[in-house]
């Protein structure tokens, strides 16, 4: 792999133990796929952060990274186990909350941004369409590619943290013009609306096609939330990170349209979410904000509960800094008035739910998938308006 001499200096030790491990790291991943140089990267989304994952190996190894390491670029930072102002009154246990605690804070002393959020894009890492970034967090990878047209590969925990300490990443897959053409046009005879209905879209996207790229014709032009829960289903479903959508990814028309195609149609869709459906009247918990939730849909969350009462714990999940702006404009307390939770920086998948059996209402395919596997959760997934209402009448109707 051909190295530019500051690069070569990373690795010699010029700028400490944990860049030039960051740099030995980068090069072995360049070896693996081939890639012939590195490529400088503008942002970085970090993940490996809910000390669930990491455990103490992991903790340890981040603060002896913490101890020279320092982010070279604007790096942001994945969702955390819990959240951290408010995990004594979710009940999250103390043990666990001092190691999470330890966990952030070693990546803040590496400076990066823990915003402690899977949207980066929503809170000031919003990189431009050809702009190379180095991304963990499969569904922020997919919303980078799809719908802002950067150029990212799915980091995982370590080489996301490689390319924070370095500014580089190894110029392979999704970086390249090759690997980033549509190889099937996908005709979609279905005209989903709203994030449970694009999320099935990913679902059937990601279990008909696997890692290869597509062009989807025919869609429905998609809100951000929409665009959120495909990209965050079509990988959760084995699909590729990148979806060209016509008239909405910014390169989308610059390749030559794919010979191959098939159609999905709404039955296909009506597939896709009913397998992603457990069934049944009950529901004892209403999680949204998967991917986290934005202003609008706060907003829209804050419409629906006013003046009204949900009569099951119900987490809203976001970024802090969404509901710190939600806050100021009076969101926070709406939602909060119903006895709802505004949840930040985790989630109801990678925080450890005591919840096994459970039946958790959602409108995520991606949180439908993980809660079934990760907190061994049943689920029903309806759109954001039918979980409220779930939510207030204590059942599903
Ligand atoms: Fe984000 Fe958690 Fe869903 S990390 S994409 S809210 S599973």
């Amino acid at each position: 792999m051909r190295l530019e001499d500051d690069e070569r200096a990373l690795l010699d030790g010029a700028r400490g133990r944990a860049a030039r491990k960051a740099m030995e790291i980068l090069v072995a991943l360049g070896d693996i796929y081939g890639a012939e140089a590195m490529v400088p990267v503008s942002s970085v989304q970090v993940s490996g952060v809910s000390f669930h994952n990491l455990g103490e190996a992991g903790l340890e190894w981040l603060e002896e990274m913490a101890e020279d390491g320092r982010a070279a670029v604007l790096a942001t930072l994945n969702p955390a186990g819990m959240d951290l102002e408010r995990w004594a009154e979710l009940g999250v246990d103390e043990a666990f909350a001092r190691e999470q605690l330890r966990v952030v804070e070693a990546y803040g002393r590496m400076g990066i941004a823990t915003t402690c959020t899977c949207t980066p894009y929503l809170v000031g890492n919003l990189p431009a369409p050809a702009e190379h970034v180095a991304w963990a967090e499969s569904s922020a990878v997919a919303y980078a590619n799809t719908a802002l047209g950067a150029r990212t590969n799915r980091e995982g925990g370590p080489s996301a943290l490689a390319a924070a300490l370095t500014g580089r990443t190894p110029a392979y897959g999704l970086h390249l013009d090759g690997p980033r053409a549509p190889v099937v046009e996908v005709r979609l005879e279905a005209a989903p609306a709203g994030t449970a209905a694009w999320g099935a879209l990913g679902c059937a996207l990601g279990r008909a096609l696997g890692p290869r790229v597509p062009l989807l014709t025919g869609a429905p032009r998609p809100t951000l939330p929409e665009l959120k829960a495909l990209g965050a289903a079509v990988v959760t479903f084995g699909g590729s990170p990148l979806v060209h959508i016509e008239g909405v990814t910014p390169e989308a028309e610059r390749y030559p349209r794919p010979r191959e195609s098939l159609a999905l149609d709404e039955a296909a869709l009506e597939e896709a979410a009913a397998s992603l459906d457990d069934g049944g009247e009950a529901v004892d918990m209403v999680c949204l904000g998967c991917p986290h939730a934005s202003l609008e849909e706060l907003w829209t969350i804050a419409r629906h509960l006013d003046g009204r009462k949900v009569a099951l714990p119900t987490w809203i999940c976001t970024a802090r800094p969404t509901a710190e702006a939600a806050a100021r404009l009076g969101l926070v307390e709406r939602i909060e008035a119903s006895g709802a939770r505004v949840v930040c920086d985790t989630c109801f998948v990678v925080a450890p739910l005591d919840a096994a059996g459970k039946t958790v209402a959602t409108d995520s395919a991606k949180g439908c998938y993980y809660g079934r596997g990760h907190n061994r959760l049943r689920v029903r997934l309806g759109e954001v308006e039918r979980c409220l209402e779930a939510a207030v009448r204590g059942r599903w109707s």
